[in-house]
């Protein structure tokens, strides 16, 4: 039988908590403003997940419906990837937390830690086992609860997160005019405390002390990652088209991380998108971090803005520092 050639996406689902924080409730305990955070970020609201909802739970839901999307059940899937930062635990991974949750029986499963890029780290690991003829159907899996690692006393980070999950199903095909076409997947680690959570881990071990100095909470300086998303972001862009040649006119949507509405403008304006080109939905639900990429595919799917032999080009950058781009047709 001839190999697969290709990765494409056979099926897209997402969920959300049904909570809203919007930012008229964080003016009830933290010293901000409606008007300052949609200014400075573009976010209005975002949703939260409730005490007995977690990243795992949150990416089954996304992947049952990525699956009957698919019209395919769990058991034919092959391998399952998750892209998170916030795990449901250290080990095991979310992924076979889910992997249990959706009676995948010993189907492989593994987590990928690339912050806001792990959704197209994961769709490029996962393409390759496809191309590579090792696996014919792989399930990919972004799914965060960032509410839970957020620091609600930090006005400069918990305005800018939500919770949410997106998944999707690839299947090999010969076509090789659809799926996956181009993946770049990159990082610095010499920016890794840009955005961290300094506690928990085998460096700083949980401990009364780390707990008490707030130390379990994502940190972040906010200018760098400002900074750096706005290089990359341009610099992704750039690269997929021109290794692609392909032109804004080729690209139907740039579905980009959602990071801050300014930065995905200002990167967008630089190459001439028509902003109706550039999918943005960071106002209802903050930043999700990998999840962002798959909840505004399966958002711009619904409202018809995507749909089958679009061309979509998928930028991201995050904690890492990671950045990674991939154009995709459907
Ligand atoms: N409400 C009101 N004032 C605030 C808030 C807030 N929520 N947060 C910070 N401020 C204040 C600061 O204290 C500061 O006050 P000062 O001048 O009196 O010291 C002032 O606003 C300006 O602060 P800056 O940090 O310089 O504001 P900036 O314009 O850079 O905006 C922001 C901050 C929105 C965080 C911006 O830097 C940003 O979007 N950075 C990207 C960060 C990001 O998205 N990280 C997500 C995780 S990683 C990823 O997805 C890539």
């Amino acid at each position: 039988m001839p190999r697969p050639l290709r990765a494409a996406i056979i099926g897209l689902g997402a969920a959300v908590p049904e909570k809203v924080l919007t930012n008229a409730d964080f003016e009830k305990f933290l010293d901000t403003s409606d008007e300052w955070i949609t200014q400075r970020t573009g976010i209005r609201e975002r949703r939260i997940a409730s005490e007995d909802q977690s990243t795992g739970t949150l990416g089954t839901i996304a992947a049952k419906n990525a699956l009957a999307d698919a019209k395919l059940t769990p058991q034919d899937i092959e391998l399952i990837i998750v892209a998170t930062v916030t795990p449901d635990m250290t080990m095991p991974s979310t992924a076979c937390c889910i992997q249990n949750d959706l009676g995948a029986k010993d189907v492989p499963a593994f987590d990928i830690g690339a912050a806001c890029s792990g959704f197209v780290y994961a769709l490029s690991v996962a393409g390759k086992f496809i191309e590579t003829g090792t696996y014919k159907r792989v399930l990919v899996i972004a799914t965060e609860t960032l509410s839970k690692f957020s620091d609600y006393t930090d006005r400069g980070s918990c305005v800018l997160f939500g919770d949410g999950a997106g998944a999707v199903v690839l299947e090999g095909t010969e076509d090789t005019d659809r799926g996956l076409l181009y993946s770049v997947l990159h990082a610095d680690g010499n920016g890794w405390d840009f955005i961290h959570v300094p506690a928990g881990g085998s460096r700083s071990p949980a401990s009364l002390e780390t707990v008490g100095n707030r130390e379990h909470y994502i940190k972040m300086r906010g200018r760098d990652v400002y900074k750096f998303a706005v290089e990359k972001m341009q610099w992704l862009l750039g690269d997929c088209m021109e290794k692609c040649s392909l032109t804004v006119d080729d690209i139907d949507m740039v579905v980009p991380h959602q990071v801050n509405s300014r930065i995905i403008q200002s990167a967008a304006r630089k190459f001439n998108f028509p902003q109706e080109k550039v999918f943005v939905n960071i106002d209802i639900y903050g930043n999700t971090s990998a999840a962002s990429i798959p909840l505004a595919m399966q958002q711009a799917r619904d409202e018809g803005r995507i749909g089958p032999g679009s061309t979509l080009m998928l930028v991201a950058f995050g904690a890492g520092l990671t950045w990674a781009g991939a154009i995709v047709k459907l």
